[in-house]
């Protein structure tokens, strides 16, 4: 049987008729780059600084030092908004972009985690174009000029990550809650690249570990997905399977020993690297448990990727051979069938999540049975189901929530 021929199965492997690989975020990673947080954003043109936060992480005195290296490098600091939730909504996204207008900003510096990163993306681009965030979903969808086919850039943004998983600071997408519609809102389009990312692991000093752990197995999930997606190519094959040496090597020390400046640095490089808009059915699935039930982003991942693994596996050898390339680096057994390939790997998942202290089912987390017929509905309406490489109809998302819950 020829790849890709068998039913339900997408082509993955062989040389494509077409793909793109887009990476337009100068990077920066290092020790003590914070103080030059104002000088690095000079040469991006800001000079009037808004700066999007969280709560607890303005009480870390982190957002002071980063307002320090702002002013050091002679920027101003227009205003700071402080008030993104751990998950954050169409509404915040509004406020905060009518707030950065009213200080006069002409940039954005987003410090802390996913949600933080892509409230200010959002936000930067109603303060450039207007309209709200509730009509923004979409790929593709930044405005254009007239017939031109070139989006329209926003003002600079500047991401400084304080977790190591959601790679916001270098993708063009963000995610968002739409509390009236109970929708996680997808919108990615190229002016969202942030300009510049800095990486400090001084920046994710103060990181819970429950946070690092469930951070980590985002990253770790785009780095599996992205490599076995339908829109994996060997751009970023190369960038996810670097991620997953780094994530290998340095994501449970940087759980069980916070202070390892070393093993933070290197999980968020390894976030940054991991990163793609080509994801599969552990997204389309967790997304619904967020946007339904709450559950944070990372966990849901890390109770959702073993099932889907299995379940793809089994959607025929093209795909178990890419499970078997990443059970070679986590030094798993590569032969045997396909179904078995597939279930070496979520085993793996499955005791690297329990080493974590992660939870491993959706009852754990809030989640009834009785929910399932919302999350299959949720899961097969994302868009990232038609990435997965092999199809899921109804019935298969039923099971697989049965099976995480
Ligand atoms: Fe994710």
């Amino acid at each position: 049987m020829e790849a890709g021929s068998q039913l339900g199965v997408r082509q993955i492997s062989g040389f494509k008729d077409f793909y793109q690989s887009v990476n337009q975020t100068r990077v920066i990673a290092g020790r003590d780059l914070l103080s030059s947080t104002g000088f690095e954003m000079s040469k991006e043109g800001a000079r009037r600084v808004f700066v999007v936060t969280d709560q607890v992480i303005r009480e870390t005195g982190l957002v002071d030092r980063v307002v320090a290296g702002v002013e050091d490098g002679g920027l101003e600091v227009a205003g700071v908004f402080d008030d993104v939730p751990q998950d954050s909504s169409t509404d915040v996204c509004d406020r905060c972009g009518e707030e950065a207008k009213a200080a006069g900003a002409d940039s954005f510096l987003a410090v802390g985690g996913g949600s933080v990163m892509d409230t200010a993306k959002i936000a930067d681009s109603l303060f450039t174009h207007g309209g709200t965030a509730a009509e923004s979903e979409g790929f593709y969808l930044m405005p254009r000029a007239g017939d031109s086919l070139a989006p329209l850039p926003i003002a600079p943004l500047v991401c400084i990550p304080t977790t190591c998983g959601t790679g916001s600071e270098v993708s063009m997408g963000a995610v968002v809650k739409d509390p009236e519609r109970k929708v996680k809102l997808e919108i990615a389009d190229f002016p969202l690249f942030p300009r510049l990312a800095i990486l400090d692991p001084e920046s994710t000093r103060t990181l819970p570990p429950r946070i690092a752990a469930a951070t980590g197995m985002d990253a770790m999930t785009h780095a599996i997905e992205g490599y076995v997606s339908l829109e994996c190519n060997p751009h970023q094959d190369g960038r996810s399977l670097v991620a997953l040496r780094l994530i290998r090597d340095n994501l449970e020390r940087a759980v069980q020993t916070p202070e390892d400046d070393d093993a933070r640095g290197q999980m968020l490089i390894a976030a940054s690297l991991a990163i793609t808009i080509s994801l599969g059915s552990t997204h389309s699935m967790s997304h619904p448990c967020g946007a339904r039930f709450g559950v944070p982003h990372g966990v849901a991942n890390a109770i959702n990727l073993p099932h889907v693994i299995r379940f793809n596996a089994e959607g025929g050898s093209d795909i178990a051979d890419r499970y078997r390339d990443i059970n070679e680096l986590f030094g798993l057994e590569t032969g045997g069938s396909d179904a078995e390939a597939g279930d070496a790997l979520a085993t793996h998942v499955s005791s690297m999540v329990e080493r974590l202290g992660l939870p491993s089912r959706l009852s754990e987390v809030g989640v009834p049975e009785v929910g399932i017929p919302l999350l299959v509905e949720g899961a097969m309406g994302d868009g990232l189901t038609l990435l997965n490489p092999r199809e899921p109809t109804e019935q298969d998302y039923e099971e697989l929530f049965r099976r995480a819950m």
